[in-house]
């Protein structure tokens, strides 16, 4: 029911310089993929038909990487490289890419905004670019959101986990209205980054969310907030407010959540994604055990 999605990836990496001078930090390599490839494919596995990136300076490649590349198939067809071959199937993924630029940095709330015209009054999937969410459960994280909102479609869903008090000034963090049942609770308040002092839990959104076309309109009536910036938390917090009903979905035990945009979380996917290489990951696994003397 929901096919469209969004992915903001116009942030500048600033916390991976240099690695990001020239390249996005969605096109950082797992494994064997880009991080953005692995969100799309998440995206397509629950049916969604169209992604929008709101993108910005330098992130070419990521529309280079979309695209059918005609030529370099041809190439790998007439040499017989089969299995080259298979890691571009990506490219036929039954989903219509759009791209758009956020000219200027001015929060995630300004960055979702840039979508208005290709939502429409449909509902729909933001999915931070820099964010993979790994799941080893037979429903992932987005099918159980999704399952969520089509029991009220009036309502907004939002992806969460648990973090360290310590952290919760990294978070937009989800004052529940009472304990979850079944990993599900209903949301009272949101608040962008709070100090340990003021968080009113430990519930941090987990860079997905599904969102009714009503949040253009809280967009536009969002006051700069936390650093200066339009923060889609504060716009939501709205939607609360006017009586809107929102629904958090955390993550399970079995689900981790990956951020590329900083050094220490990058090291630690590409390690996890590196390690479960069908081909590799094994003898990468006892490079390990034999470095650390295990
Ligand atoms: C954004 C949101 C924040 C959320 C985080 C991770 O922050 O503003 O509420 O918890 O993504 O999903 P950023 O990481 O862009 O500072």
């Amino acid at each position: 029911m929901v096919k469209k999605a969004v992915i903001p990836a116009a942030g500048m990496g600033t916390r991976m310089l240099p690695l990001t001078k020239t390249q996005p930090k969605e096109m950082l390599p797992l494994g064997r993929k880009p991080c953005i490839q692995y969100i799309v494919e998440e995206l397509a596995s629950v049916g969604v038909e169209q992604v929008l990136f709101i993108t910005g300076h330098k992130k070419r490649a990521i529309e280079d990487h979309f695209d059918k590349d005609n030529e370099l198939s041809k190439m790998l067809s007439m040499s017989g490289q089969k299995d080259l071959l298979e890691e571009l199937k990506y490219e036929d993924m039954d989903i219509s890419f759009y791209y758009t630029r956020q000219s200027y940095p001015a929060g995630l709330g300004h960055a979702v905004r840039c979508a208005k015209d290709f939502v429409g009054n449909d509902p729909f999937i933001i999915a931070l670019g820099d964010s993979i969410i790994h799941s080893k459960e037979n429903k992932i994280l987005l099918r159980r959101m999704l399952d969520q909102f089509e029991k009220d479609q009036e309502s907004f869903v939002i992806a969460t986990r648990e973090v360290p008090l310590e952290s919760v000034h990294r978070y937009g963090i989800v004052e529940p209205v009472a304990e979850s049942k079944g990993g599900i609770s209903q949301i009272k308040a949101l608040v962008e980054k709070p100090s340990m002092q003021t968080a009113p839990s430990t519930q941090a959104v987990a860079a997905r969310y599904i969102m009714p076309s009503r949040i253009f309109d809280a967009i536009d009536r969002t006051s700069p907030g936390k650093g200066g910036e339009i923060q889609l938390t504060d716009s939501i917090g709205l939607l609360l407010k006017e009586g809107g009903k929102g629904y958090a979905v955390s993550l399970s035990d079995r689900e981790k959540r990956y951020d590329i945009g900083n050094f220490q979380s990058y090291y630690e996917a590409f390690l996890d994604f590196a390690l479960e290489d069908e081909r590799y990951g094994y003898q990468l696994k006892q490079y390990i055990i034999q470095k650390l003397g295990l």
